[in-house]
């Protein structure tokens, strides 16, 4: 970790096994050690500039990259006294038009994270302005320009990168000396800032940003790229050739800048993916069935098809060296992935349980299976959860959150029609119409209307669940409280969050839990529920009944496993296939055009047997059975 401020400054070359990059990279294993670092060596600049009685000159950014940075930041002010006072900062960008009081500007966003916590003088904050007029805006961009300058220029530039390759609000097409001006935004930047509008229609069409020159006349540049969303586009951008439809390339020309990465968003480069391309390797046995997988997808061979000229030819001739020959690997790798296949997720009873995935005994196990909105649970794993509860297993299923947000104001209006008509509670319904009707874009759901939306989820999970054959009694709704704020943004995870998930876990003592391991994103609900297991299981771990407790990840929605990582595969007959798309329609507030889209237009049941086929098709391509679905888990080691 210290290394990082080492070699903070080197620049790309310097490596040893750093071959196809051509930026200065630094990976952490979580987003959060990472942001400490570069939040300290801001500090350290504002600190020196100051001992130097000069003003320290800031370019910030906004959107998810920075926010645990500015926490850091705002910390290290309130604990350790580090002052604003000598700070002066320009934002890269604002929406256009936007005004300063919306809660979706960059202005409320850098106030909310950073300036209001801390003693930089309202003076020296710099924020583009996404109210200033047509008429005004060359003059305005100039200007900018020209006041950055006149401070001495930025020191330090702290940069997020968007999946289109902007930095800034760069988009594809920007020119290498560009300056502040205003910009159309990409539909994919758009998609990605729908949530937080409510809808890629509220999303606004343009943007006024700094230039790619102006960030690259920035002393030091710092990027920050999170979870695997950013994978692809972090590896174009530090290995491909320099070009105007990647502006981040443009940084391969600055000679002081570094990438800050988390494994997510590295998982794509090639040393870190083919690292046998790459150097000598210390061939894991993860490694090895990795390298075999990836070898046979590259040569479309089944495993036990590979030669050695294939290895040989791919850079894997080190592994023939410690393995022996092509045909005694690859039958090693093959049965490997055999063994991840069972149709028995509890294990199967008085069977020989050596190469299982899952235990035999006890024969009956205790399963709650966490679901961070109400769905996921059969999106992700309904095949799964099905033959659970057919092998006698006793499963629960536990809604971690409330949902509420994903429930359009249509639907609840429609539910709180029908609640007057049959005048129940006739009070409640009519505030919720008249509030509803009343709604405008900005306004936050009342809490009735949550209330009400999370019941329309609450219905909809209980008509899934009792279809594949659970009691009501084995179906739990903890509606976390970090999520209930009515808006996109949710609280941090609290004590509350995680006392609440300890408690269920010490009330049923299950053999298995099985949870949404979604990493792509790190401030997503998936990811925050995730940590509240994470954090309830550390806690619990030192009590006996957690020996016998085994933790499996599924994915939610996107992505799947690769499979090369897959240690459990469920597979599915047609007919399951079909079972499990019965119980996500009765989803109904989640089905036909849902509020949080992404950028797949496909229906949620749609993109979910589409993977699971997929994974189905891979693992016979590899040369295993040929299934049509499977759905896979990881194995977590609390
Ligand atoms: C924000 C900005 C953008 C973001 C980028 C990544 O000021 O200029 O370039 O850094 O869109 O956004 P997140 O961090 O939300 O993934």
């Amino acid at each position: 970790m210290a290394d990082y401020k080492k070699i903070a400054y080197t620049k790309a070359g310097k490596f040893e096994d750093n071959r196809f990059e051509k930026i200065h990279n630094v990976i952490f294993d979580s987003s959060k050690e990472a942001s400490i670092l570069v939040a300290q060596e801001i500090a350290d600049l504002i600190r020196e500039k100051n001992s130097q009685n000069k003003p320290c000159v800031l370019g910030l950014a906004t959107g998810s990259s920075p926010i645990k940075v500015y926490e850091e930041l705002v910390r290290m002010h309130k604990e350790e006294g580090l002052s604003f006072s000598n700070v002066i900062t320009f934002n890269l960008d604002e929406y256009l038009p936007m005004d300063k009081s919306n809660i979706q500007s960059y202005f409320y966003f850098m106030h909310e994270h950073l300036f209001n916590h801390v003693d930089i003088l309202p003076e020296n904050i710099n924020i583009p302005d996404g109210k200033i007029s047509n008429e005004d805006l060359y003059q305005y961009c100039i200007d900018y320009e020209i006041k950055i300058k006149a401070v001495g220029g930025l020191d330090f530039q702290l940069l997020g990168i968007g999946r289109t390759g902007h930095i800034g609000f760069n988009e594809p097409g920007s020119h290498f000396n560009s300056g502040t001006r205003s910009i159309t935004l990409d539909h994919i930047t758009r998609v990605d800032a729908a949530p937080a509008f409510l809808g890629i229609d509220n999303v606004p069409r343009k943007a006024i940003t700094m230039g790619i020159g102006t960030v690259r006349s920035a002393k030091r540049i710092v990027l920050l790229a999170w979870g695997g969303n950013k994978a692809q586009i972090i590896k174009e951008t530090i290995e491909g050739e320099i070009t105007s439809n990647v502006p981040a390339t443009y940084l391969q020309e600055h000679n002081n800048t570094t990438f800050v990465l988390d494994q997510g968003a590295s998982s794509e480069l090639t040393r870190v993916k083919t690292p046998w391309m790459v150097t000598s390797c210390v061939w894991s046995e993860a490694l090895k069935l990795k390298a075999v997988v990836w070898l046979s997808e590259l040569t479309k061979k089944p495993i036990l098809k590979l030669t050695d000229k294939d290895y040989n030819d791919n850079g894997m001739s080190g592994l023939l060296t410690d393995e022996g020959t092509a045909y005694d690997l690859n039958i090693k790798m093959f049965n490997k992935l055999q063994h991840t296949i069972t149709g028995w997720p509890g294990g199967k009873p008085n069977a020989d349980d050596t190469n299982r995935p899952e235990r035999a005994n006890p024969a009956k196990k205790r399963v709650i299976i966490f679901s961070p909105h109400p769905d996921d649970d059969v999106i992700s794993m309904g095949g799964t959860f099905d033959r659970l509860v057919e092998q006698g297993h006793e499963v629960h299923i536990a809604y971690q959150t409330s949902g509420n947000i994903a429930v359009s104001d249509e639907e609840a209006l429609k539910f709180a029609e029908i609640a007057e008509a049959l005048n129940s509670n006739a009070e409640k319904a009519k505030s919720i119409i008249s509030f509803l009707k009343q709604k405008t874009d900005n306004d936050i759901d009342s809490i009735e209307t949550r209330l009400l939306k999370g019941m329309i989820r609450r219905g909809e999970s209980l008509a899934a669940t009792r279809y594949l054959g659970l009691e009501d009694s084995n179906v739990h709704f903890l509606d976390l409280p970090f999520y209930e704020t009515g808006t996109i943004k949710k609280n941090n995870l609290s004590q509350d969050d995680v006392d609440i998930m300890c408690k269920i876990i010490e009330d049923i003592k299950p053999h298995q839990i099985y949870a949404a391991g979604d990493l792509a994103d790190p401030h997503g609900t998936h990811k925050v529920c995730l940590d509240a297991l994470f954090s309830a299981l550390d806690k619990l771990k030192s009590k006996s009944y957690m020996d016998d407790c085994w933790v499996w990840l599924y994915r939610g929605a996107w992505h799947e496993w690769e499979s090369y990582q897959i240690e459990m595969a469920v597979p599915m007959s047609p007919d399951q296939v079909l079972k499990k798309r019965h119980a996500i329609f009765y989803h109904q507030s989640q089905k036909d055009g849902v509020m949080f889209q992404g950028d797949d237009s496909r229906e949620f049941w749609v993109r979910v047997e589409d993977r699971n086929r997929i994974t189905a098709e891979k693992y016979n391509d590899l040369g295993l059975a040929n299934y049509a679905a499977m759905e896979a888990f990881v194995r977590y080691h609390f």
